[in-house]
């Protein structure tokens, strides 16, 4: 049973779509953040927010490190998933990843939250939440809360109300 206070959550997402920047802002605002275990492939990081500890796992998005990413499907109790809603020519690309995430054979049967950053809304070719969650058939996922924002994770907007979310669903 997940203790309450205490989370591990993956950052999920293609390279460049801004994992990493995401997760520097949370860390930013907290002084105990401190980065855990530098390994090839993935970060991990700890912050609190929102009363709760969190273990984020910032995965790299290159195609070689991918396939870490389901190693730690089994631990998590939330992932983040990031698109850069600009990036219009990769959308097919997501989608495919995010496919064998939510069929993972370690995923398919838990209800674990997955909260989608559309990142990157401040530029201006940047595509909607609507038009994002269309492209990806978000609205497919029938057995995982899900919820997308719209994030600017250089400025930071958007990121807190997209965490708040997280939280609520585990606690
Ligand atoms: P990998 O480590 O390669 O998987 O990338 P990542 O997903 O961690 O992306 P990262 O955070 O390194 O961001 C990639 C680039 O996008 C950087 O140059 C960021 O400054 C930029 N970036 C991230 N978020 C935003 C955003 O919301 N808006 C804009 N305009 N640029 C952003």
């Amino acid at each position: 049973k997940v203790k309450k206070d205490k989370m591990t959550i993956l950052v999920l997402g293609l390279n460049n779509s801004g994992k990493s920047t995401i997760v520097n802002h949370f860390k930013k605002s907290n002084e105990q953040s401190a980065i855990m275990v530098p390994t090839v492939g993935f970060l991990v990081e700890q912050f609190y927010t929102m009363g709760v500890s969190i273990k984020a796992m910032d995965m790299s998005g290159a195609t070689r490190y991918r396939n870490l990413w389901e190693h730690q499907f089994k631990n998590c109790q939330g992932i983040i998933y990031v698109i850069d809603s600009s990036d219009r020519m990769r959308f097919v690309v997501v989608k495919d990843e995010l496919d064998i995430v939510l069929q993972h054979p370690d995923l398919c049967n838990r209800t674990v939250p997955i909260l989608f950053y559309g990142n990157k809304s401040d530029l201006e070719d940047s595509l909607s939440n609507v038009k994002i969650a269309a492209a990806l058939g978000l609205d497919n996922i029938k057995d995982k809360p899900w919820h997308i924002c719209s994030s600017n994770a250089i400025s930071g907007e958007g990121l807190d109300e997209g965490v708040q979310w997280l939280v609520q669903q585990i606690r």
